[in-house]
Parts: C-alpha cells; structure tokens; sequence
C-alpha cells in the first residue's frame, strides 16, 4: 500500500516556512511532507533524514524534480552532528512525523506485523544488528517484562515474559503472536498489539532517539523557527507534550526576580491542545486516526 502522507496541510502550516531557510525533515519516508517544504523553498535548502535505504531510494524519485535538499541515511538522533559535518549550525525548521511508514509495515518481511507469519526483525535501519528474535531468545525475564510493561503498556506483560522464555527459541511473528493469544485470550482487540509495538520501540529505541533529537533541535532553532511533531501512540505524545511544557515554561528562579516577565521564556507553544486529523482525513486514511501534531516555535 502506497504511504498516505499524514496532517500534510497542518505540517506545513505550522512549519512556517521562509523560501530561504533551512529545514529538516527527520523523517523523510515517502516524502509526502518533504515534497511540500520543497515546493516552497526557492533559494533555502531542506536536509531530510531516513535510516530506512527502502525508504530513501523511493524518496529519490519522489523528489527527482527538486534540487535543494540532501538525504542524509542516518539516525535523526544524529541530527546535530550530521548537520555539522555540513557547516550547518543553525535551522529554521524540523519537522519529525514519528513511527512507520505504510511501506514498512506493509513489508512483510520487515516483520513489523502481527497479522502475518514472518520473521521477527522490526529494524527501521537494516543494517543495525539488533532485531526483534534477538530480543526475545536473549534477554532476560524482567528485561523483557519491563519492555512489554513501558513501552507496551501491556498489563500481563509478565506471564507472557514467563512464556516467551519457556517456548525458546522463537523464530517468527506467529511464533509470538501463539504466546500473546494464550494469555490475552479474552483481549477485545488483537492480542499481540501491545507487544509488537512494544518490541519495535526497543529495537528501534524509538523513545531515546526522540528525546535526544528534541534537546538538539530546539538549540539548533533560529529565532522564530518551528519545532514539528507528529506521534502516532500516547508513550511519544507525552515525551513531547513534557518536552514542549517544559522549554517554554519560564524559569522559576528566574520568574521571582523583578524585571523578568513571562517573555523571557526561549520557546513558545503553539498548538495548545494537540491537532487532530480531521473526519475526512482519517476516513480516507484510517492510520491517520492515532495521530496528533504538536508545535513550538523559538522566540
Ligand atoms: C511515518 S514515516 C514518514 C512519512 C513521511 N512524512 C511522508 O509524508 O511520506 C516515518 C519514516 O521515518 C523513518 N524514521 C523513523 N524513525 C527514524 C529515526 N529515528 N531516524 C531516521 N529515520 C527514522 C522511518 O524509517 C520512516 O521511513
């Protein structure tokens, strides 16, 4: 299935994008949002970062008509240094629109998905060593409960850690999804969601890597440049929604001196509440439906 480019029109909306700046896109994908900011750029430059090689020489394509971007195969955790290598210091805009691709998760052998028998890989960069099999044949009871507990928020993440380490080794998704069907059998939904998604965030360390790249692009941000973030679950919200509060919130120590007003915050927080997809977009895009953009603008 082709990957249907999510809150498109409210990306690039809040990007704000000046014809002459620099921007990111960390997550090119399909290029959906990269195409957009590239479109408004004449004489600035865009860098977009994927790890996915799949996902890069299907954005090549994407963009063959535009000149003024560079695709960097790299980790967006390593957006600073990547950008220094460049004797970029300085950006007006990042925008991450966070998790898989439809390409991806569609990729049976990818092993992304609980719905088919595959092999249980879930790496984003194909050529990182750890996959989703080794973390279930190697780590240790609680290792594995904790992973299914907090990125999870699998409440029986326990007895299927207990499982998984009785029925080694395992080899498959199905192999996986057996376990979760026995112990979440009376699940509404499908049994094994919460792991897999638990799984791939530990293979991918998708938590670390967004907290990292948050610090680093807020102090890259030129004043008046935009911080985009569009997350698919509430674990990534929250990193986020704390981040956000947290920039933009004056200093306390500072707060009680006279002469410092509420100005001298570094960042401002520009969608209060979170921005939804609307009906028609995720009518017509259901993945759409768990999406939420935030953004936070650099005084
Ligand atoms: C949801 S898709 C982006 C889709 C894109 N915005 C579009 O409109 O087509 C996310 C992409 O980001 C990549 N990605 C996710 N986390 C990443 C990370 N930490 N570093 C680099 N790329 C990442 C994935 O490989 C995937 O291709």
């Amino acid at each position: 299935m082709k990957h249907i480019t999510v809150l498109k029109n409210e990306a690039i909306h809040y990007l704000h994008i000046k014809p002459n700046g620099i921007y990111v896109d960390g997550t090119l994908g399909g290029a959906g949002h990269s195409k957009c900011i590239l479109e408004q750029l004449n004489q600035g430059f865009l860098f977009a970062f994927d790890q996915d090689q799949f996902a890069i020489d299907y954005a090549k394509q994407v963009l063959k008509d535009f000149a003024r971007f560079e695709i960097i195969k790299s980790n967006f955790r390593y957006l600073k240094s990547e950008l220094e290598k460049r004797q970029i210091k300085e950006i007006d805009g990042l925008l991450l629109d966070l998790g898989l691709s439809s390409f991806q998760i569609d990729d049976e052998s990818r092993g992304f998905t609980y719905l088919k028998d595959t092999t249980l890989d879930m790496r984003m960069d194909q050529s990182q060593e750890l996959t989703a099999e080794t973390i279930v044949n190697t780590y240790s009871l609680d290792e594995l409960a904790k992973i299914f507990y907090v990125y999870g928020e699998e409440k029986n993440s326990f007895k299927i850690a207990r499982k998984i380490i009785d029925q080694r080794p395992l080899h498959t998704t199905m192999d996986l999804v057996k376990i979760c069907d026995q112990v979440n059998y009376k699940e509404k939904g499908h049994s094994s969601k919460r792991v897999f998604q638990a799984l791939r965030i530990a293979v991918n360390d998708e938590l670390h890597v967004l907290e990292d790249v948050l610090k680093d692009a807020v102090s890259m941000l030129k004043p008046d440049g935009r911080l985009v973030v569009i997350t698919f679950h509430s674990l990534e919200d929250r990193i986020v929604k704390h981040f956000f509060r947290d920039e933009s919130e004056v200093d306390p120590i500072l707060k009680k001196l006279p002469m410092v007003t509420e100005d001298s915050s570094k960042t401002e927080v520009l969608t209060r509440k979170p921005i939804y997809p609307s009906d028609e977009e995720m009518e017509q895009n259901p993945r759409s439906k768990s999406a939420k953009l935030r953004a936070l603008r650099k005084k």
